[in-house]
């Protein structure tokens, strides 16, 4: 993209929390600036696009979009799991339309000309292909996406070679298994959807600081003790959370559970994914907050729990989030994004606490720092006194 003709301007980024700026507004909603992190961040990072159980049987598919990238997940039948550009070689039609399904034979056949792909990608059927000349169907393939499945959830990757995910996350995917051993063997129970007027960033902004919580979340600082409340920041993750009162105002927890079994964690995963735990119920969350256009974030809450049906706590936890947590949350960051648009404007300064307390905003300045580090080579150069600043 020729950067003369952008909107993007000059900026630098403080690598200290307790002393930096946010990244500018104009990367909230410019259209030149969405481009590079659709390319440069979406389509080489990992995406969580769901759990094994909703792939039970060979031939069950998923399919998903990576911004603008139709993609699609399918359990093959010798159980493997394979990912694949979802568009057919021949003149690009969606080859599965449905969210999810499952294969009527053992080729994935093109709605429009019936050409038909086996599970490895490659063309094994196209009508009356034997009438056109030099026509090799051996030279046409399904392009894969790198896959890894992580405590049962399935991670795709459009950059084939892509650092693998596992690794750079250990400590917490570790730390989560002590929490639900069984994870893997999760069922879907629930999920529910919030499209949101609001740029992917502000989306994780919001879901990555607890500064918020006293005044917009009174149902959660009474859940969570605040006091007790840790935000934890390493490499491509973070992990925040305290310990919840049994009585209180969001739901109750079973009586009697030790302080280590109250444990409310938010798990996040760059870019755009984090796993929340509800005490008092053996569920977890997925929370992908997926962009799909600079002001536009197609938000996925979906619950698992151990047989894909949620007890009374686990259902009290669902209502809290799809009624008040949720709603709560979409309604700060449909304002935020409002505000950023105001040319009073530019940048803000991250509220870092010394001691990383609960009300310390340093997961936020983390997520920021991964957006310039991946972008930093496209920002244009200064001009004297260009810098955005204030
Ligand atoms: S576009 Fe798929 S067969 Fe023609
Ligand atoms: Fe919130």
């Amino acid at each position: 993209m020729p950067l003369a003709d952008t909107n993007l301007r000059y900026f630098s980024f403080d690598d200290n929390p307790e002393t930096a700026s946010t990244l500018p507004a104009f990367t909230y909603f410019e259209r030149d600036w969405f481009e590079l992190e659709k390319r440069h961040i979406f389509r080489h990072n990992w995406r969580c696009v769901g759990h094994v159980s909703s792939l039970p049987r060979g031939g069950d598919y998923l399919t998903d979009t990576i911004v603008d990238q139709p993609i699609f997940v399918l359990r093959r039948r010798d159980g493997s799991i394979k990912a694949f550009h979802n568009v057919c070689r021949h003149r690009a039609h969606l080859l599965l339309t449905e969210a999810r399904g499952s294969l009527k034979s053992k080729l994935i056949t093109c709605p429009y000309h019936a050409w038909a792909y086996d599970s490895d990608g490659q063309l094994q059927a196209a009508p009356h292909c034997e009438s056109i000349r030099a026509f090799d169907k051996s030279g046409i393939h399904l392009d894969a996406l790198k896959v890894e499945v992580i405590l049962g959830f399935i991670f795709v990757n459009a950059d084939t070679e892509a650092a693998d995910l596992r690794p750079q996350i250990a400590p917490g995917v570790e730390r989560l298994a002590r929490l639900l051993p069984d994870l893997e063997t999760y069922q879907l129970a629930e999920n529910v959807v919030f499209d949101i007027a609001g740029n992917w960033k502000n989306v994780g902004d919001n879901l990555l600081e607890c500064y918020h919580c006293q005044p917009a979340h009174k149902a959660f600082v009474d859940l969570v003790d605040m006091e007790s409340y840790k935000v934890e920041v390493t490499g491509l993750w973070s992990w925040q959370g305290g310990i919840c009162r049994t009585h209180n105002s969001a739901y109750d927890l079973p009586g009697g559970l030790a302080a280590g079994d109250r444990e409310f964690a938010t798990f996040y995963i760059w870019p755009d994914v984090a796993f929340v735990l509800f005490p008092g119920s053996r569920a977890i969350a997925s929370f992908v907050f997926g962009a799909t256009a600079p002001e536009s974030t197609h938000q996925v809450f979906s619950v698992y729990s151990p047989d894909g049906e949620l007890d009374a706590v686990g259902r009290d936890i669902f209502r809290y989030f799809s009624d008040v947590l949720g709603p709560e949350d979409v309604d700060l960051v449909e304002n935020v994004q409002k505000g950023l648009h105001s040319m009073s404007y530019q940048r803000g300064r991250f509220f870092v606490d010394p001691a990383r307390s609960y009300f310390s905003e340093h997961a936020v300045h983390h997520l920021h720092g991964l957006v310039f580090r991946h972008l930093r080579a496209f920002i244009p150069p200064a001009a004297p006194a260009e810098e955005i600043n204030r």
